[in-house]
């Protein structure tokens, strides 16, 4: 049976862990705050006491960390990798994941980024979609782990090209989810029904599904129980602006975007829905 550590089971590491062990593979847990491993413990995984004691018989190493600081951090403390893949799932910088292949590879490891787009329910159903970065044997080696995560795990090339891409996509969702939110408060206050303004939007070149995915959201201002927050869209948007800047891309129009969802830190909207920003897009 294929042996799997899990390492961070926050939103998405939870998802993962859930869906990995539904797949009916041998799960190994760890988490910073031991309390988050529980739940999983009890439909079957097997707690990590030590991270010493991570590494076992040709077990993957899959890390879902908020960073790449904490990722780098972490996979220090496990120390010898004795040979087994680490498989980094969270959003990191280019660089972050390159030098994260030259420390995993230096403590005995094999290295392939994947970072994901979709989120809890694409994770439980097995639909996320995985862009890898690394050697075509590692990944073709991890293929069928992968494979229960998503239906078509995709190597995009070397380190640094899946964090790349998705941090392409991350932008993506800020600056649709931003758009949008000002294109619907402008028409609310012309007193235009919103539903008139979607028949219009929908079926024309400019619509988004995630418009509609997190209009009701928005319309209730209701931002509880999220899939992705605010502050982790906060911290990918940084670090696409740290990539515009080393690839001279004019990036101004997103450093306006990155200091609206600063005005999120310290408040409630911070751990909330990332669509939360709505609220940042009317001046109070
Ligand atoms: N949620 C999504 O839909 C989604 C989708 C694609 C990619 N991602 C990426 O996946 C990663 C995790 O996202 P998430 O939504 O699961 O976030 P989350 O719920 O906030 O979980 C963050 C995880 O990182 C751990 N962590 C944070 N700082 C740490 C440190 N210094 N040392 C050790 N562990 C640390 C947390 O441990 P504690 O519990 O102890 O705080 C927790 O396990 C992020 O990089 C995010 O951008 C998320």
């Amino acid at each position: 049976m294929t042996s799997v550590a899990v390492l961070g089971t926050g939103l998405l590491g939870t998802a993962i862990a859930t869906r990995l062990l539904e797949q009916g593979l041998n799960v190994h847990v760890w988490n910073r705050n031991p309390s988050r491993i529980v739940p999983l413990v009890e439909k079957g995984a097997t707690a990590i006491d030590d991270l010493g004691e991570a590494v076992g018989n040709d077990r993957v190493l899959i890390f879902i960390l908020r960073d790449g600081t904490a990722t780098a951090s972490v996979i220090e403390t496990v120390g010898e990798l004795q040979g087994s893949t680490v498989i980094p799932m969270g959003t990191m910088g280019v660089e972050e994941s390159r030098k994260l292949a030259t420390q995993v590879a230096d403590q005995g490891g094999h290295y392939l980024e994947a970072p994901v787009l979709g989120s809890k329910p694409q994770a439980l159903s097995g639909s996320l979609l995985v862009m890898a970065g690394g050697e075509a044997t590692v990944f073709e080696a991890q293929q069928p782990l992968l494979s229960h995560l998503s239906q078509k795990p995709l190597l995009v090339g070397p380190v640094g090209s899946g964090a790349a891409t998705k941090l392409a996509l991350n932008q993506l969702i800020a600056s649709l989810t931003h758009s949008f939110s000002l294109s619907l408060q402008l028409v609310q206050q012309a007193g235009v029904p919103v539903e008139t303004f979607m028949a219009i939007l929908r079926p024309s070149a400019l619509y988004a599904p995630t418009f509609d995915k997190k209009l009701q959201r928005m319309l209730d201002h209701k931002y509880a129980d999220p899939n992705f927050s605010t502050a982790l869209l906060r911290k990918d948007l940084r670090l696409f602006l740290e990539e515009a800047t080393t690839a001279g891309l004019q990036d101004q129009g997103l450093t306006g975007l990155l200091s609206l969802l600063e005005q999120a830190k310290g408040t409630e909207l911070d751990a909330q829905d990332y669509c939360a920003l709505h609220e940042l897009t009317v001046l109070k």
